[in-house]
């Protein structure tokens, strides 16, 4: 607001560490402290998850400061389109847009990892150095990110410009994260129906999971959520404790929807047969219906050494548990529990190529197993 160059700023922080949350918040109060200063600060905010190539960057931005024109200033257009012009006709429309009023532009992009590894840094390289080349604004960017490994795409010059000031977001501790949710929980809840240590429970689970204050949030909404389901007048601990098991659960779904396809067909094996079988099951049984699944399928078998592997992968995803045990002179094998619901399983591994895939005629074959 002195009409100083401003630095930019890169902050990165664990998820759910408050950066998105913060950096709204403070931008939104130098906006508004603006106001009553001689040089207006513009906000822009932009999440590059969903605006992550460099033309809808620029007619993002662009657009953003044609709106607030005062029209028939000059001969710019009212606005630019979402595809089809040439990127440095955008870029200089942008440019003459903001310049033709004395402000301040503060561009925030959050998600700027997802930017740089989907286009390059080509638009940080124009971003960081207009100004030198504007007269009458000035520009600010501050880039957010959970993951610095984008750091390593970035050409030299971008990053030291873009890292002129680094801010670092540490996890939330306990104590924290209470004060959080005790804020929150006033909003969404009636006096009273938290009963004493849900919201330190809470707090604790998610100290331990980084410091996540998203986490800490979910539980407790989840929590309620599960009460009111019950038509329960309080939220307990054990309430918690469930949405704990959900989430988890939840995640473990997120997680087996992103398997590949063979590692898909090996935990269809395992539920199958847990399914099928009261007692527990070991690796021979599953490369048995595996191969059969495959010829169903009609995919490559792989081996059954490498779909050893693949069980020993998902052991280590959490979402089955295997024990190696001794049979002796019949040597060793596996011995495998599935850690999720089959039919939430079932619907997890959800996959094109495993359509043709006919369980009737496998609960035949089975019974040979
Ligand atoms: N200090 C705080 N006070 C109140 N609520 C907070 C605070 N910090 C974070 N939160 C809340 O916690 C949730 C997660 O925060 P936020 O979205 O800012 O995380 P983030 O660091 O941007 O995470 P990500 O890297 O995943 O984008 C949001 O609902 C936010 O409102
Ligand atoms: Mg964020």
């Amino acid at each position: 607001m002195r009409g100083e160059t401003p630095s930019n700023i890169l902050i990165y922080g664990k998820t759910g560490t408050g950066k998105t949350a913060c950096v709204k918040y403070v931008t939104r109060e130098l906006e508004k402290v603006s106001d009553r200063s001689p040089l207006k600060v513009k906000l822009v905010y932009i999440n590059c998850e969903e605006v992550n190539t460099k033309y809808r960057i620029l007619a993002t931005l662009a657009n953003t400061f044609l709106e607030r024109l005062r029209r028939n200033s000059n001969e710019l257009p009212d606005s630019v389109p979402m595809t089809g012009w040439p990127t440095d006709e955008v870029y200089k429309c942008f440019f003459r847009a903001m310049d033709s009023e004395r402000q301040l532009a503060v561009i925030v992009l959050d998600e700027i990892d997802k930017l740089v590894l989907k286009s390059g840094d080509e638009v940080l390289y124009h971003l960081t150095r207009m100004n030198s080349d504007l007269m009458n604004s000035k520009v600010s960017i501050i880039g957010i990110s959970n993951d610095l490994n984008f750091m390593n795409y970035l050409d030299p010059r971008v990053r030291s410009s873009l890292s002129e000031e680094e801010l670092v977001f540490p996890p939330y501790n306990a104590v924290q994260l209470k004060e959080i949710l005790e804020k929150r929980a006033r909003i969404s809840f009636m006096e009273g129906v938290i009963e004493d240590g849900v919201i330190s429970l809470c707090a604790a689970h998610a100290a331990r999971e980084h410091g996540d204050a998203r986490r800490a949030l979910d539980l407790l909404r989840v929590a309620g959520e599960l009460a009111e389901r019950d038509g329960d007048e309080k939220v307990t601990v054990e309430h918690v404790r469930r949405a704990h098991e959900k989430i988890e659960q939840d995640k473990m779904v997120e997680v087996i929807r992103t398997l590949p396809t063979q590692s898909k067909l090996v935990l269809y094996s395992i539920v199958v047969l847990s399914e099928r079988m009261p007692r527990s099951i070991v690796s021979g049984e599953v490369y048995s219906v595996y191969r059969e699944l495959c010829s169903q399928a009609g995919l490559d078998v792989l081996t059954q050494r490498r779909v050893g592997d693949l069980i020993s992968e998902l052991d280590m995803l959490g979402i089955i548990s295997a024990r190696i045990i001794n049979k002796g002179r019949q040597g060793r094998t596996k011995e495998i529990k599935l850690n999720i619901h089959p039919t939430q399983a079932m619907a997890a591994i959800h996959d094109e190529q495993l359509m043709t895939i006919d369980t009737l005629k496998l609960s035949r074959q089975l019974t040979l197993v």
